[in-house]
């Protein structure tokens, strides 16, 4: 397989620009200022099929398409580098390896969207990844590679890193920008959408650091190339995986994008720990429904997952083996999201806890069965919540009672956790 996001890895330690450079790193951007207009650079990224990592799957080229042309005043693009969502790691484990594929992506979707002043909003905690993000764009300015007229082209272009104060809802797009406004990161109504009205009132794309470090490969190889990566004929281009949990060997993998869940456990994880059988997982981060061995041959790309009653989110699987209790590893996820609530609107700083009691009070054998039905409601409800955490937050919980729904009921008519004792 080509890697793409991993090519310049080194076992213990970040590409140096001299190493990236020596491996074709910064053609892509040369090639565009010599050859290709801002149109030209976007028309590829839509036709690659590139759809966005941070977890919805949006088409990216189509995202940066929505960014008007004509409107006076600057435009702004920002690298969306929050990864606090359980169980996700893959973009601190890209920048630690290789910062530069994400500062010359920037610089491509830069070119592409008229942008000259940019931000990576980066999780508080990555400080290994802020120092190399941090390196990496002064090394790349002394290059010549940032600044003013980049590579005698008429294109400028300054990056800026901006290190969180630290919470979950700043990942979302448009609580982003009030945190990086300096305001309280709360979600922001949409429309308008940040690629009409974002940062500062102005056109703003909000991409995630996996997608834009995909852009060099799409822009040096071409869209053909980058489709054929994919293991699934609707797919395109290559995923960050990473493992957790009761495998043998837990790890962050780049692979074929709709490579089975079973071939990344069996294969390359080394299948589960000693005494462990697969029971279930979350396949892409904290807030999708589980998956079971049910689930072992389903690619993992955006529509196949999502027909199987899941996401493909951020990639980011936690295994659970037969000594797991599902409604305990539920509630220990929906308490995370509880207490990550903005407390923006009703439905979620009030529906939140309540769900977190309901599940603690199940857990530990104080359950009702009408319990049950109440859960149901409250996914359904969460849905009409302002933003996405908190729909997010039932994905675990839908999956439970669709998936697990006599292991609930054990516990209430039970009175104790049937797994645990
Ligand atoms: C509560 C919440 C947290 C989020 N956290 C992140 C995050 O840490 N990183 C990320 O890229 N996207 C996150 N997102 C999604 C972003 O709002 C946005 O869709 C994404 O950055 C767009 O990038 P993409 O198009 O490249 O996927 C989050 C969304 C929600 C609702
Ligand atoms: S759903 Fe939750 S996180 Fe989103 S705005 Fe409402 S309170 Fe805030």
């Amino acid at each position: 397989m080509n890697d793409i996001l991993f090519r310049h890895n080194r076992p213990d330690r970040a590409a140096t620009f001299e190493e990236y450079r020596a491996e074709g790193g910064f053609q892509a951007l040369q090639k565009a200022l010599a050859d290709l207009s801002p149109d030209a650079v976007q028309q590829t990224v839509i036709d690659s099929g590139l759809r966005g990592r941070g977890g919805a799957g949006f088409p990216t080229g189509k995202k940066w398409s929505f960014v008007p042309r004509n409107l006076p005043g600057p435009r702004y693009l920002i690298c969306n580098c929050d990864e606090m969502e359980p169980g996700t790691y893959k973009d601190r484990v890209l920048l630690e390896r290789n910062p530069y594929l994400l500062v010359e992506g920037m610089a491509l979707a830069c070119y592409a969207l008229g942008v000259e002043r940019a931000f990576i909003f980066i999780r508080r905690g990555y400080e290994l990844a802020a120092l190399n993000l941090k390196g990496a764009i002064a090394q790349t300015h002394k290059a010549g590679f940032l600044g003013s007229a980049i590579c005698g082209s008429g294109f400028n272009l300054e990056l800026d890193v901006h290190q969180s104060a630290g919470r979950y809802i700043c990942g979302e797009e448009t609580a982003l920008m009030n945190a990086l406004e300096g305001i309280r990161a709360n979600p922001r109504s949409k429309p308008p959408f940040p690629a009409v009205k974002g940062l500062w009132g102005q056109p703003t794309v909000v991409n995630n650091v996996e997608t834009l470090s995909n852009i060099p490969a799409i822009v040096a190889h071409g869209p053909a190339w980058f489709k054929a990566l994919a293991a699934t004929p609707e797919g395109a281009g290559t995923k960050l995986f990473c493992v957790s949990g009761h495998v043998q060997s837990p790890l962050c993998l780049e692979l074929p994008i709709g490579t089975t869940l079973g071939e990344i456990i069996d294969t390359h994880c080394n299948g589960m720990r000693t005494g462990s059988t697969f029971k279930a997982c979350i396949p892409g981060g904290a807030s999708t429904p589980y998956f079971t061995k049910d689930h072992w041959t389903v690619p993992l790309d955006f529509d196949p997952v999502a027909k199987a009653g899941s996401r493909l989110g951020t990639g980011g699987i936690v295994v659970f083996d037969q000594s797991t209790c599902m409604v305990a590893a539920t509630l220990n996820l929906v308490r995370f999201f509880a207490r990550e609530s903005c407390g923006w609107c009703t439905p979620c700083r009030e529906g939140l806890p309540f769900v977190q009691h309901t599940l603690e009070r199940i857990e530990s054998g104080r359950g009702d069965l009408a319990d049950i039905d109440i859960l149901r409601e409250h996914v359904h409800k969460l849905n009409y919540a302002f933003c996405a955490l908190a729909p997010g937050a039932m994905g675990p919980v839908e999956g439970l009672l669709r998936l697990f729904e006599d292991e609930v009921r054990e516990h209430i008519t039970g009175g104790k956790c049937p797994v645990k004792g």
